[in-house]
């Protein structure tokens, strides 16, 4: 059997070459004066300071509540990012198949390079976790696959799981919140009818941030991949419609024109202008500060956030006007509560944390485990083994990459499909599914991790919903069809468990911010998982030699055609990993089913904790997971809002009672960003701008709040009425001209995408800056010059 390169599941990612390992964030880094006028590394300036939002994580879930937030023009909004910006990684994170090749994601600051503890249900063996660390999260290190749960699962959310929500947490809503983060760019005519791409406009956003789209480049192979679909009577539809089930092929956050990644970097923050956002880089969250006092209704109330760049620097901390929020994703969510008092009990006093909140922090972390088939395809099939070892053709197409972004660096993997318990287990499925019993699975999965009596409570919930949904279309198995192969002449198939009944943990070890957790996703360990995934494994071989793929497929060489049963399963316990999408640390869920946030995301007994990423997601899904994550933060920063007007914080000094809170309506889709002030900018500017600009004056020189200063002063002069302070970013940066596109291409948001680098040094240079505005001059362009033409990364 082949040794599969890193043992781990590559369906989002293949391991760096060891080259790209050298990179290290440097703040001297001559790229960072690209970067956005809001984001500094400059902790002194923020610290001390008030802001009315913190928002520590600057991922996914960070960037777009923070962003959204800033929207209005009465918030203070301050994002801590533990990693750098980006800028010193400008190709990797940018070009679509240097994800795969030189991607950041391992063995560099741009990844955390966290493990989980040993497994013993797969292999016994520690396996990689990565983490993207920096602006854009995982979103800007991950394979880019785009994906939408089903309606039916998002359904549950407010119908099984949460039912009594005040807030509807369904396909509605989802759906709608989704589209208002992305655009979507659609495949050429020719492209989409030699590969079949299934395409549903209406099932995809068209004016926002996020923008995705298909790889211009996609290798002939691809064109075996939707006919054999077909071949086995599966469906064919676009995964974003509501009914992933069967084959396709997705987009990728991508903007396909200029073949470069977008995530919710070069979406929300990189033309952002909001002068009250500000982003600091390179400096971790530590604590959640709490006031001695709690609120009337017995509360915890906090106030501030403490921070620091590395173990032993300086700590600093900020002050919370209004809300802190917790976006560090599914693993450092769960860690920063801990840390700060919210948690187990039991495990926080026996790792010498001060307990303030019993809550079940840090359980129910469920994963998607993947495993890989390795095969031979027949001569002159090209895969990525060529890109991969031959360097002729990789600068080649490179140089094509630079001068028009075109070429093979612009694919990445994007054949997918999701099949059921039936089409993977036939007359099986019915048994397999009955034959599991949910209340002896509860009790030794809950032997196993000490779990509370309200989290097997809701686990009881979500097991009745797994069963059922294996008896239905739900996916349960993902297929991708992997450009890597070990070889010339191979690609590899895998396989990944949607909806396992495997339940982890995320639990802090010792006090130390800086250490890791113990990451426990304890795979395999509801034995159901491995049943489903042998069964997998069949479905996989038997898609290998079905026409017409099976015309350019021939032998599988890992682990072989003679590894079944209990052979198979040592295989893939050994060697399965990650698919990357760990979720539910934080759950939303009622209390009394081991819930950690409220469907408002507040954190039970907070007065103004809330959670916004991956981690509230209550569920495992038939996706990956950021389409969701974009999802739960547009939604999520809509209720935020709701939940700060004016007529919600004081229903008495409203005329017409309490505002219902757009959030709580179905109609989710109207920008609550673009709804108009009531009153003038200055009487609407909240407490803790005033404040805040009051310490700035007072501190005198510092360049943050100068700058805050500078862009009030200038809006107040330059501005018509409230309404169009208040228009969200992109509207105000579409009608300023402030995005001055130089390719004059038509389509909204273009700007966000991957030449966002010389758009930012174009509409900041002479702007008052946080930056060092002496090497704006300097400044050059993203694609000029072949600066990047040798040198991958890291070296800058
Ligand atoms: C290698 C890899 C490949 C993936 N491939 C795909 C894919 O192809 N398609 C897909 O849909 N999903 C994919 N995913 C999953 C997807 O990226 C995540 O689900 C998504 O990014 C989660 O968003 P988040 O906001 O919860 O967390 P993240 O995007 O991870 O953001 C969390 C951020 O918080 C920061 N942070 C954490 N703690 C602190 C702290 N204490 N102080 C300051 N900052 C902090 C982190 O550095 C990070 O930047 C992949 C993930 C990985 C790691
Ligand atoms: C990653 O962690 C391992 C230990 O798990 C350590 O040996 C290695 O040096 C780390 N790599 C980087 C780049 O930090
Ligand atoms: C916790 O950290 C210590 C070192 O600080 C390490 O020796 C120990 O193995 C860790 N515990 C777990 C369960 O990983
Ligand atoms: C499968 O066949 C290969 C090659 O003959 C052999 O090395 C391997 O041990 C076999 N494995 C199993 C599980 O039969
Ligand atoms: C802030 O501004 C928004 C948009 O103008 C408004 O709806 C909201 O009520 C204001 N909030 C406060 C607390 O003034």
């Amino acid at each position: 059997m082949l040794a599969l390169p890193t043992a781990l599941a590559i369906a989002a990612l293949a391991a760096p070459a060891a080259a790209d390992m050298a990179s290290g964030y440097n703040v001297h880094n001559p790229h960072r004066r690209l970067v956005q006028r809001a984001v500094t590394t400059d902790a002194a300036s923020v610290a001390k300071q008030t802001f009315d939002f913190v928002v520590i994580g600057g991922g996914i879930g960070g960037l777009v509540a923070g962003a959204r937030l800033a929207e209005w023009s009465n918030q203070t909004v301050l994002i801590l990012e533990a990693g750098g910006d980006g800028s010193d990684v400008v190709q990797a994170q940018t070009i679509p198949g240097y994800t795969y090749h030189h991607g950041v994601a391992f063995g560099s600051p741009y990844g955390w390079n966290y493990t989980t503890n040993v497994q013993a249900e797969a292999g016994n063996a520690v396996k990689a976790y990565p983490l993207g660390r920096g602006l854009g999260g995982s979103g800007a290190v991950n394979g880019m696959f785009w994906g939408k749960a089903s309606a039916v699962e998002y359904n549950s959310w407010s119908e099984t799981l949460f039912p009594d929500g005040k807030y509807k947490w369904n396909w509605d809503n989802m759906d709608a919140a989704i589209k208002k983060a992305t655009t979507l760019q659609q495949p050429a005519q020719e492209q989409k009818d030699q590969f079949q791409i299934p395409v549903d406009p209406s099932a995809h956003g068209s004016s926002g941030p996020l923008q995705i789209g298909w790889s211009k480049y996609m290798y002939p192979i691809l064109a075996n991949w939707i006919p054999t679909w077909r071949t086995l009577g599966l469906p064919i539809s676009d995964h974003s419609a509501g009914d992933p089930h069967g084959g396709t092929i997705v987009p990728s956050t991508m903007d396909a024109a200029q073949g470069a990644r977008s995530d919710s970097r070069t979406g929300y923050i990189d033309n952002n202008n909001s002068p009250n956002l500000v982003v600091l880089t390179g400096h971790q969250g530590t604590k959640i500060i709490f006031s001695d006092k709690k609120d009337k209704n017995g509360n915890l109330v906090a106030t501030g956030v403490q921070f620091a760049a590395a173990d032993g620097a300086t700590t600093y901390s900020v002050t919370a006007n209004k809300e802190v929020i917790v976006s560090g994703g599914t693993i450092h969510s769960p860690k920063l509560l801990q840390l700060s008092g919210i948690g187990p009990k039991a495990h926080l006093e026996s790792q010498g944390v001060t307990s303030l909140l019993d809550l079940p922090v840090g359980f129910n972390l469920q994963d998607h485990v993947s495993t890989s088939v390795v095969f031979n395809t027949v001569e002159g099939v090209e895969t990525w083994g060529e890109l991969s070892t031959n360097p002729e053709l990789a600068a080649a197409e490179l140089a094509k990459w630079n001068a028009d972004r075109s070429g093979k660096w612009t694919y990445v993997n994007e054949a997918t499909g999701y099949v059921s318990m039936a089409d993977i287990a036939g007359d099986a499925a019915n048994s397999i599914t009955d034959s599991i019993d949910e209340a002896s699975l509860i009790a030794q999965l809950s032997g196993r991790h000490n779990i509370p009596t309200s989290v097997q409570k809701g686990m009881a919930t979500q097991f009745a919903l797994q069963k059922k949904w294996m008896k239905t279309n739900i996916g349960q198995i993902e297929i991708i069809l992997h450009m890597w192969g070990p070889t010339p002449n191979s690609l590899v198939l895998q396989c990944a468990l949607q909806h396992p009944f495997s339940r982890g943990t995320v639990m802090i070890n010792g006090t130390n911010p800086f250490n890791m957790p113990v990451i426990n996703p304890d795979y395999f360990s509801a034995s159901a998982d491995a049943t489903m995934m042998e069964h997998a494994h069949g479905f996989l071989r038997t898609f290998a030699t079905t026409k017409p793929m099976g015309d350019v497929v021939t032998i599988e060489i890992s682990p072989g055609a003679n590894f079944t049963g209990a052979a198979l399963q040592e295989y893939f316990r050994t060697g399965s990993g990650t698919e990357y999408h760990p979720l539910g640390t934080c759950a939303m869920l009622p209390q009394a089913d081991g819930g950690v946030v409220d469907t408002n995301l507040k954190i039970y007994g907070t007065a103004n904790v809330r959670v916004v990423d991956s981690s509230v997601i209550p569920m495992h899904i038939s996706s990956h997971t950021m389409g969701t994550t974009y999802g739960v933060a547009e939604f999520g920063a809509d209720i935020i809002k709701a939940e700060n007007t004016k007529d919600f914080l004081n229903p008495s000094s409203s005329s017409s009672g309490t505002t219902k809170p757009t959030g709580a309506t179905t109609d989710s889709s109207k920008p609550t960003g673009a709804a108009p002030a009531s009153t003038g900018e200055s009487a609407g500017m909240s407490t803790g701008a005033k404040i805040g600009v009051g310490v700035g004056v007072g501190i005198g020189g510092a360049a943050l709040l100068g700058a805050i200063l500078f862009f009030m002063c200038h809006r107040k002069k330059d501005k018509g009425g409230p309404a169009a302070t208040d228009k969200t970013w992109y509207e105000n940066g579409q009608q300023n001209n402030q995005w001055s596109n130089d390719r004059g291409e038509a389509y909204p948001m273009h700007a966000a995408g991957g030449n966002s680098f010389h758009q930012r040094s174009l509409s900041h240079s002479g702007s008052v800056s946080t930056m060092a505005t002496a090497d704006l001059p300097a400044a050059r362009r993203y694609d000029e010059g072949g600066r990047y033409s040798n040198d991958s990364r890291g070296v800058l």
